[in-house]
């Protein structure tokens, strides 16, 4: 096992009714800045939840923030939180808003010269605006993860970056607040959690019997719970479980001493900058491409992911990574999820581009971090 250094001091405050408690969470004397998206809050009652409980604190609002949010928009706020003076940022909405909310509080104490720089040179954040959250869409994780994606659509970027300052301080988890959720929205948020799970788990052996039999009880417990939440939509405990479930699956704790593969997310966002896919879509379409593609370096895994979590009992190694891959496949179907290139329009020349951007910059992914440019393009050769 790897040495690892492990905090997460997110205080999480979970169930009904929970978003009264903000006066308890926030600082008394706090000047908060309220975020959120394009107006789901204001439709299902969390905004009028979020007002009455701040009703004694100076609050300024911000909303339109979009999903995958933009550097543009979030520059705004940013003047917002230095000309008003504001002290707390509070994110209302989906991991969109909280992400974009993360770079706000960045971006406010950041002393370089463009805020930008954090995503795309990796500039150190050493410090920013405290920040709590309401969460309302189970998928990210970001409710209890310093991490943040953040898109910029005049350079088709979209970058992540990751540091200890922008934890939230408390995340509210109100499952009823996700009885309005679409569907397809839940899809996604099932997807993305079971790729979050895939990438800290589907990698060579390690030698790490915890984690993986942690990794498989989430990924077992989501499989039970997925189908259950499109039968009967209204059922506070599934939506209490799929949030729980999205929570964990990337809060570090399955990643502790492992050695991760991100690269089904790092395509993933690459498609989503060119093409505006949904997060969750985008990776359930390029899953299946980096297993095949990666057959010699995760088939142990793979198999092992099939055995022990599908229930595939093929005793041959490679037979056992193709009913696994089809059992995946079969999964994300059951979601509704049309995991196809033509179905987002992604063709040769999106691949191409995306290749050659990836080599310019000079990195690589995956837990061997060999997938280069043209490993990208036989990975999406292999998607469909
Ligand atoms: O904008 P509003 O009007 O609020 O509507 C949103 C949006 O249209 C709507 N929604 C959210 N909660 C709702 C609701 N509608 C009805 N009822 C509710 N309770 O859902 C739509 C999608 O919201 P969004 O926040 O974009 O979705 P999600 O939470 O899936 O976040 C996706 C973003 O997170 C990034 C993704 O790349 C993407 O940019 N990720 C962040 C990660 C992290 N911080 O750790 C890791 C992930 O892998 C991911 O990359
Ligand atoms: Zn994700």
């Amino acid at each position: 096992m790897n040495n690892f250094d492990y905090c997460n001091p997110v205080r999480i405050v979970f169930g009904k009714g929970q978003i009264s408690q903000l006066p308890n969470l926030l600082p008394k004397s706090a000047k908060v800045l309220m975020t959120y998206g394009g107006g789901s809050i204001k439709s299902n009652g969390v905004y009028d939840q979020v007002k009455a409980a701040l009703k004694d604190y100076d609050v300024v609002e911000f909303g339109g923030i979009e999903p995958n949010p933009q550097y543009s928009t979030l520059m705004k706020a940013v003047e917002i939180v230095k000309s008003e003076k504001i002290d707390f940022l509070l994110s209302v909405g989906g991991g969109s808003t909280l992400d974009g909310t993360k770079f706000i509080a960045a971006a406010a104490k950041y002393t370089g010269e463009d805020p930008w720089d954090i995503l795309a040179k990796g500039a150190p954040v050493v410090d920013a605006v405290p920040l709590g959250c309401v969460i309302t869409l189970p998928a990210t994780g970001s409710e209890m993860n310093c991490l943040a994606v953040i898109s910029k659509k005049e350079t088709t970027e979209k970058l992540a970056f990751g540091s200890p300052a922008v934890f939230p301080k408390f995340s509210i988890i109100d499952p009823t607040v996700t009885f309005s959720l679409p569907l397809r929205q839940v899809a996604n948020g099932i997807a993305d959690t079971f790729v979050h799970v895939i990438e800290q788990y589907v990698t060579h052996p390690q030698n790490t019997p915890l984690q993986d039999r942690q990794a498989e009880a989430l990924l077992l417990a989501l499989i039970d719970e997925a189908p259950k939440v499109f039968k009967d939509p209204q059922n506070y405990d599934v939506r209490a479980n799929l949030f729980w479930m999205a929570t964990q699956a990337l809060n570090g704790w399955l990643n502790v001493g492992v050695v991760q593969c991100w690269a089904t997310h790092n395509i993933g966002h690459e498609l989503t900058a060119q093409l505006g896919i949904d997060h969750g879509r985008s990776l359930a379409l390029v899953l299946p491409g980096v297993w095949r593609s990666q057959r010699k370096e995760k088939g142990e895994k793979i198999a092992q992911l099939g055995r022990r979590v599908f229930g595939i009992t093929e005793p041959d190694l490679d037979k056992a990574v193709d009913a696994t891959i089809d059992a995946t496949r079969n999964f994300f179907a059951s979601l509704g999820i049309k995991a196809t290139k033509a179905e987002y329009g992604v063709t040769d020349e999106v691949v191409q581009a995306i290749a050659k951007l990836i080599d310019s910059r000079g990195v690589k992914f995956g837990d061997r971090q060999n997938i280069d440019g043209a490993k990208i393009v036989e990975i999406m050769s292999l998607c469909d």
